[in-house]
């Protein structure tokens, strides 16, 4: 299929290495700043333009992967007649491009994107859209980047783009405050790699809950008391401590 990208960010950047990669072609990006569409159309070997008038409209399908909270206006800059046009976004309505065109979509990366990943991630797509017909075509798109495609209209969507955040973005916010506490200790953070690792390694042949270690599930008083001592001077970490010893413990 022949695409133009919307947006010159992280999903632009990898939606679109994906798709050549799969055999497609790129044939525009399409942005608001021309040194960020530069570099990207550098890499995908396209033609850019920062002026909306100028959209090539000779693609299949135009991926408009801008940020969530200026989707809401882009049909003040874009129209695409009957275009088929998708976003990327988890938890916006397909709705939002009703007036961009007759036919409109998502088509949702179930992953953590960024444009200097040096190995193209594993990418679960979620895609929807207001006629069969474009969730086909879609469908067929999808499938060529991804073994991983299911058709998900905008609650089922929002539902997984918030588990996501819960295993993805909540998840590396405890990385991140164990690295804190490890530099504020003067402990090797990178010791923990491992074990982070296995954890998710575990998860692919397990239910979470099943695989659940720690003081917590084992009801180990003693040493939840002593882990408590040894936070008093992290109060942010005593409370999410707690939070998280009362969930595991009320399961
Ligand atoms: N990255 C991910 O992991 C990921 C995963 C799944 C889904 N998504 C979805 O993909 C979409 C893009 O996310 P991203 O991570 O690529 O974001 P990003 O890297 O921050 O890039 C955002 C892009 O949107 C453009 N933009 C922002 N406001 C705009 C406006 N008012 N008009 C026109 N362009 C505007 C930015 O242009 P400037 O450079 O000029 O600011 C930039 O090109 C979002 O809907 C996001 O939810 C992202």
């Amino acid at each position: 299929m022949n695409i133009v990208l919307i947006g010159s960010g992280n999903a632009a950047t990898v939606l679109g290495k994906k798709s050549i990669a799969a055999g497609h072609e790129v044939l525009q990006v399409a942005g608001r700043n021309e040194e960020a569409c530069a570099d990207i159309a550098s890499k995908l070997n396209c033609t850019f333009t920062i002026n909306w008038n100028f959209i090539d409209p000779l693609a299949d399908i135009y991926i408009v992967a801008i940020s969530d909270t200026a989707l809401s206006a882009v049909h003040e800059q874009l129209n695409l007649d009957r275009h088929l046009v998708v976003h990327t976004a988890g938890a916006v309505s397909k709705e939002v491009l009703k007036t961009v065109s007759k036919n409109y979509g998502v088509l949702y990366p179930l992953q953590t994107l960024r444009k200097e990943n040096a190995v193209l991630p594993e990418i679960p797509f979620l895609i929807d859209a207001n006629t069969a017909d474009s969730i086909s075509l879609i469908k067929d798109f999808a499938e060529t980047l991804s073994t991983h495609v299911q058709v998900a209209d905008d609650e089922r969507r929002k539902k997984i783009h918030l588990a996501a955040v819960l295993v993805n973005n909540f998840t590396n916010h405890l990385y991140a405050l164990a690295e804190k506490f490890c530099e504020a200790e003067h402990l090797d953070f990178k010791l923990l790699l491992p074990l982070i690792t296995e954890t998710s390694e575990r998860i692919k042949t397990n239910s979470p809950s099943e695989v659940q270690t720690g003081p917590a599930v084992r009801g180990d008083e003693a040493t939840i008391d002593m882990h408590l001592q040894l936070l008093k001077k992290y109060p942010q970490l005593i409370k999410l401590y707690e939070m998280f010893t009362d969930s595991i413990q009320s399961k």
